[in-house]
Formats: C-alpha cells, sequence, structure tokens
C-alpha cells in the first residue's frame, strides 16, 4: 500500500507508478476526482484524477475500488485523454459498488461552501463530501444502478426531489431535471461504463489467491482522513491504511507492506491548522521553486517545514513500514533546513500530536535546524551522489519517525528516485 503521510500531494503518484512494474493489479480505495496524481514519462506529464497510477503498464489490471466515488464524466474525459495520448485503458475494472458522483453533488458542494464564508472548508468543489454524505445516509446511487435504467430512474427520482428542494428553497438555487440528469447517465456514460463495471473484490482476492502482487493507492492522506486528520478540514473518506481494507475489500492480514510518502517539507491545500506554516519571502521561494499549486484547482498551496509530529502519527495510524521522502530537491538553495521535532505550548512539551485541536492551533514548533546542502540533488542516483549534509537531513527524519527509508524523490520523472538500503 502506498499510503500520504501529510495533507495530499506527497508524489503518490510518481511512488505507484514506480513499485507498480511489480505489480498485476493497482486499486484505488477511496476518494475521488478530488485526487491530482502527475506522473512524468519520458518528459510527458500525465495528471490523473480517477485512474489507478497502474494504467500506464501492460501487465497491469488498473481497479476503481468500491470505496471510491466516480464521476462517470471525469471518468471518460480522462479514458478519452489517456487513449488520445497511446495509453491503452481497456483493461480497466471499475467496482460495481462505488458510489457516483451526481450533479446535484457537485451543484451542493458549491453552494455550501459559498454559504459556508469565511469558515469555508476549501473543497475541490467535485461533489466529494455531498457524494460521501448520501452513501452514508443510504440514498447514494452506485456504479452498479447504471446497469439497470428503471432502478436508476426510481433511485434518482426519490432522491432529487429532497435534493432540489434544498437547493430551491435553502440555497434559493434552480432544480436540477430528473430527465437531463438520467439523460446524461443513462444514454450517455452507462453504455461505455457498463463494460468496465465488475466484482473488484473477487478480482482483487483472485489475484491475491494467485500469488500475485496487488498495489492499494491511497488517495488525498492521513492528515485529510475523515476521522483522523484535522476534522473538519478533511476530505469525507478515510485514506488511512485502515480504509484500504474497507475501500477495496480485503482483511488487515492481506496488507503486508506499507509504505507512507511524505515530502521533505509540507503543503496544504484549503484551510485547517498547520503548525509549521511558513508565511512571507521564505514561503514564496518554496513555493515558486516547488511550483506548490495544486493539480486539480490550480489554487497556491501553503508551505511548511517538515514535521515529524504528524509524522510520527501517521507512522502509528497507517502501521508504517518504511517511508519515501519525496521532493528533498526542493531544498536544494536553502542555506539552512529545518525539522519540527515537538510541540510547545504553555511550557509543555508534545511529542505527539494533541487530540484537542485547539492546542494543535496555538503550539509553537520545535525546531532542530540543519545546514543546508546548496547542490542540485537532481541527477543523484545512488546515495553516494548526494552530500553529507542532505543525507542527514534525510537520517534525521528517519530517526524522528522510527521507521527505515529506502527512497529519495530528487526530480519530477519516475527513475529521479535515490535507493537507500535504509537510512
Ligand atoms: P474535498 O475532498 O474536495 O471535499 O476537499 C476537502 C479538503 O481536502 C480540502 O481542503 C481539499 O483541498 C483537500 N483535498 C482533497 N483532495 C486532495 C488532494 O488530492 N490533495 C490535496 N488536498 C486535497
Amino acid at each position: 500500500m502506498v499510503v500520504g503521510t501529510q495533507w495530499g500531494d506527497e508524489g503518490k503518484g510518481k511512488l505507484t507508478d514506480l513499485i507498480a512494474k511489480e505489480m498485476a493489479m493497482v486499486v484505488r480505495y477511496q476518494g475521488g476526482h478530488n485526487a491530482g496524481h502527475t506522473i512524468v514519462i519520458d518528459g510527458e506529464t500525465f495528471a490523473l484524477q480517477l485512474i489507478p497510477s497502474g494504467v500506464f503498464y501492460d501487465h497491469i489490471v488498473p481497479v476503481i475500488g468500491n470505496g471510491v466515488v466516480v464521476d462517470p464524466k471525469t471518468l471518460l474525459n480522462e479514458i478519452d485523454m489517456l487513449e488520445g495520448r497511446g495509453v491503452d485503458c481497456s483493461r480497466l475494472r471499475v467496482s460495481g459498488n462505488a458510489h457516483l458522483v451526481m450533479p446535484y453533488h457537485q451543484e451542493l458542494d458549491r453552494v455550501t461552501e459559498r454559504y459556508l464564508g469565511k469558515n469555508k472548508l476549501g473543497t475541490t468543489l467535485g461533489g466529494i463530501g455531498p457524494a460521501y454524505a448520501d452513501k452514508a445516509a443510504r440514498i447514494g446511487l452506485r456504479v452498479q444502478d447504471l446497469l439497470d435504467a428503471k432502478i436508476f430512474r426510481e433511485k434518482l427520482d426519490v432522491v432529487l426531489r429532497e435534493k432540489n428542494a434544498i437547493l430551491a428553497k435553502v440555497y434559493n438555487r434552480l432544480p436540477l431535471s430528473a430527465d437531463d440528469i438520467a439523460g446524461r447517465y443513462l444514454d450517455e456514460y452507462a453504455p461505455r461504463i457498463a463494460p468496465l463495471i465488475a466484482d473488484c473484490v473477487g478480482l482483487v482476492h483472485d489475484a491475491l489467491d494467485a500469488g500475485q502482487h496487488v498495489l492499494l493507492e491511497g488517495a488525498q492522506a492521513t492528515f485529510l482522513d475523515l476521522d483522523h486528520g484535522t476534522y473538519p478540514f478533511v476530505t469525507s473518506s478515510n485514506p488511512v491504511a485502515g480504509g484500504a481494507c474497507v475501500g477495496a475489500g480485503l482483511g488487515p492480514r492481506d496488507i503486508d507492506r506499507v509504505i507512507g510518502i511524505a515530502k521533505g517539507y509540507i503543503t496544504r491545500v484549503g484551510a485547517g491548522p498547520f503548525p509549521t506554516e511558513l508565511i512571507g519571502p521564505e514561503a514564496d521561494a518554496l513555493i515558486e521553486r516547488a511550483r506548490e499549486f495544486g493539480t486539480v484547482t490550480g489554487r497556491r498551496r501553503r508551505v511548511g517545514w517538515f514535521d515529524a509530529v504528524m509524522m510520527r502519527q501517521a507512522v502509528r495510524l497507517n502501521s508504517l513500514s518504511e517511508i519515501a521522502l519525496t521532493k528533498i530537491d526542493k531544498l536544494d538553495a536553502f542555506d539552512t533546513v529545518k525539522v519540527c521535532v515537538a510541540y510547545e505550548l504553555d511550557g509543555k512539551r508534545y511529542d505527539h500530536l494533541p487530540y484537542h485541536q485547539s492546542v494543535l492551533h496555538k503550539v509553537t514548533p520545535i525546531y532542530e535546524e540543519l545546514p543546508g546542502w546548496r547542490t542540485d540533488l537532481s541527477t543523484a542516483t545512488e546515495p553516494s551522489d548526494m552530500p553529507a549534509e542532505a543525507k542527514n537531513f534525510v537520517a534525521l527524519i528517519a530517526e524522528q519517525a522510527g521507521v527505515p527509508i529506502r527512497l529519495v524523490g530528487v526530480g519530477p520523472s519516475r527513475d529521479q528516485f535515490v535507493h537507500f538500503a535504509a537510512v
């Protein structure tokens, strides 16, 4: 499993793509088109939102698991984009139990964010939260409903009556038309998606029974988790490792390796607490150098120094077996690099994440400062290519986390990783 350990955008797509070559199957287990996984292959950049990163290998079956919420329009656009660039998507499979993102989910995401004003969450406006809310409320439409027009229409009519009442009476919006939605979903999308719909739990277990390797690809990240993240500034699914069992139909004993992916610094899109956040010229320098703008929304990301307190919590929540540290080349130009090793508030030291979020909002980071390496790391392929200062930075993070770092990312390309035996 590959799981993000921060607030997303750690480089999961690239890492998944790197290790996917040893896999028979790559399964997305939660989230939807709020994800933005960027992969660079032979100088060509691909941005994926829904399709698992394994799609670029001919021998891999990419699977969209039951835990994902699927916007069919985005899915089909993504297939068309990939096929148009010569990537075969015919092996893609979509769980019949995955829920559909509907036009009223997107409309409600937009109007509720507007309604919240300065308290808005800063969502991707893709309808993700409303789709998961309907799943929990048991009024969601599932991918398998696309195969039965009668059932689809019955469910749609019931749910749309309520949604239109909310849109019109609470938010003063025009009601949506059931005929319009049914036309698009049943006539336009269903014929193209039907051949991809499968019993994905069966597929995954057949692969495991045959001794094949399956990779679980998390979207978003640990601190955007609905239960364990900085609620309410979270997404509406469970990116943590436990979520993979639910979202792919596996038991905990089926999972034997959990790779936590962490950037050498931290970014966040949207609102919420961020203890090591940088403001001012230091932030501007990092954002410019690291091109920290959202893949999906284009928004400028918030940036800060690496936070080992959060990392230790991510190790616990995901039972990480190792860490892949990415983008440390973006720190090449700094004279000094910092790692937050603990927090402090009112004379009390916190080595672990305080459970009370009001504390997290107010803490001051305690930093360990290291001299920067001021060397271009992008061509490094082995640990011996890295200056001692860069290796010290990696070693400090591994020591603080308490689990080994085996891969260090030094550039956007699939092969720009330095492999360590273990730091
Ligand atoms: P939602 O998932 O669109 O509901 O957005 C909820 C929060 O999660 C917002 O702060 C988003 O910016 C954040 N978010 C959702 N998906 C991603 C992602 O793939 N990377 C980074 N942040 C994300």
